[in-house]
């Protein structure tokens, strides 16, 4: 049984436009210790995905409205708000992409990396303080003890993610949620950050999904990738098997749009037209309006995943599986 396993997830918004399907049908696993990266342009659905993992949905305009989301085969929809706190504390951890918004600017860097363990393990005290600086210590925070009681904005943006993580992964979730966590950080630290989540992530068995729109993130970081697009995943693989060979036409778009170091291109390559509105969604694949290979029945259908290898699979009538 995989350790997180989410069955045709649907979360919709229920607004004045109209019903914004931006979560759609999505179905995936994750096993313990591994990287799943959630890609896709801006609107796809990632973010709502991931809120919907952890039930933090914005209510009431957006609601689950079906599907299964099973962690260690125990349904967390079918969870109580209180139920549901416990899981948020100690099974599944959320860092987000703004490190500003997620720490509290009043309170002490020590305060609020001790507030989960406090809140969630009973921990009281000296042993208290003392996980804490190990917890810093961990993420290589330098001179934790003295640092204990600075505020966030005496922190740069690199510490203060490293300080939401240690935060995250102090009550040593099974599952750590990551919405883009480097977008506000320059390359280098997001690197470092990366690097660093990854030998924490080794070392305590954490599963990761990764959220992220940068496809050299994933290179050096997943295991696995999903392709979202209008609220579906339209393409699953290894990391390897969708970038050695991305069968679908987005994918296949997403993947032409890297810059070219050997060609020397400077500039990102758009794909054309623009994402569908979710809220009036064609009857048959989304991506049809934008794709060059698009099918008569493209329009009127809409393409079942398909899998075209073992572990890949592909959301079009292009897609065939490979011969052995
Ligand atoms: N609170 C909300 N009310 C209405 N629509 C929303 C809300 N939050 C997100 N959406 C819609 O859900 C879709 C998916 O958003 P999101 O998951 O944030 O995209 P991504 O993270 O991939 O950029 C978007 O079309 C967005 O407009
Ligand atoms: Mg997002």
């Amino acid at each position: 049984m995989p350790l997180l396993a989410v069955e045709d997830l649907k979360t919709y918004f229920f607004t004045r436009r109209g019903v914004v399907k931006a979560v759609d049908g999505v179905s995936f696993t994750l096993e313990a210790g591994e990287t799943l990266a959630l890609v896709g342009e801006s609107g796809s659905g990632k973010s709502v995905t991931c809120l919907s993992l952890v039930r933090l949905v914005p209510e009431p305009a957006g609601r689950i409205v079906g599907g299964r989301i099973l962690l260690d085969g125990d349904d967390l929809l079918a969870k109580n708000p209180r139920q549901m706190r416990r899981v948020r504390g100690k099974q599944i951890a959320m860092v987000l992409q703004d490190p500003m918004t997620s720490l509290n600017p009043g309170l002490t860097i020590g305060t609020q990396v001790g507030e989960v363990m406090r809140l969630h393990q009973g921990i009281r005290g000296r042993s208290l303080r003392e996980r804490v600086v190990d917890a810093l210590r961990r993420l290589r925070i330098s001179a934790a003890e003295s640092r204990l009681g600075q505020f966030p904005h005496q922190f740069s943006g690199g510490m203060r993610q490293r300080v939401s993580s240690a935060i995250a992964l102090s009550c040593a979730p099974r599952v750590l949620i990551a919405d883009e966590p480097t977008t506000s950080l320059d390359v280098t630290i997001q690197a470092q950050y990366l690097e660093l989540l990854k030998e924490v992530q080794a070392a305590a068995g954490v599963a990761v999904i990764l959220v992220t729109h940068d496809f050299g993130i994933v290179a050096a970081n997943a295991d696995r990738v999903a392709v979202m697009y209008a609220g579906r995943i339209v393409e699953m693989g290894t990391t390897l098997q969708v970038f050695n060979n991305p069968r679908h036409p987005y994918t296949q778009a997403l993947l032409r749009c890297l810059p070219d170091v050997d060609l020397k291109r400077e500039q990102l390559v758009e794909i054309g037209g623009q994402p569908p509105d979710l809220a009036a969604l064609p009857p048959g694949c989304p991506f049809a309006p934008r794709c060059s290979e698009r099918q008569p029945i493209c329009e009127r259908s809409l393409p079942p995943a398909v899998t075209v290898d073992a572990g890949h699979t592909a959301a079009c009538f292009l897609a065939v599986a490979t011969p052995a």
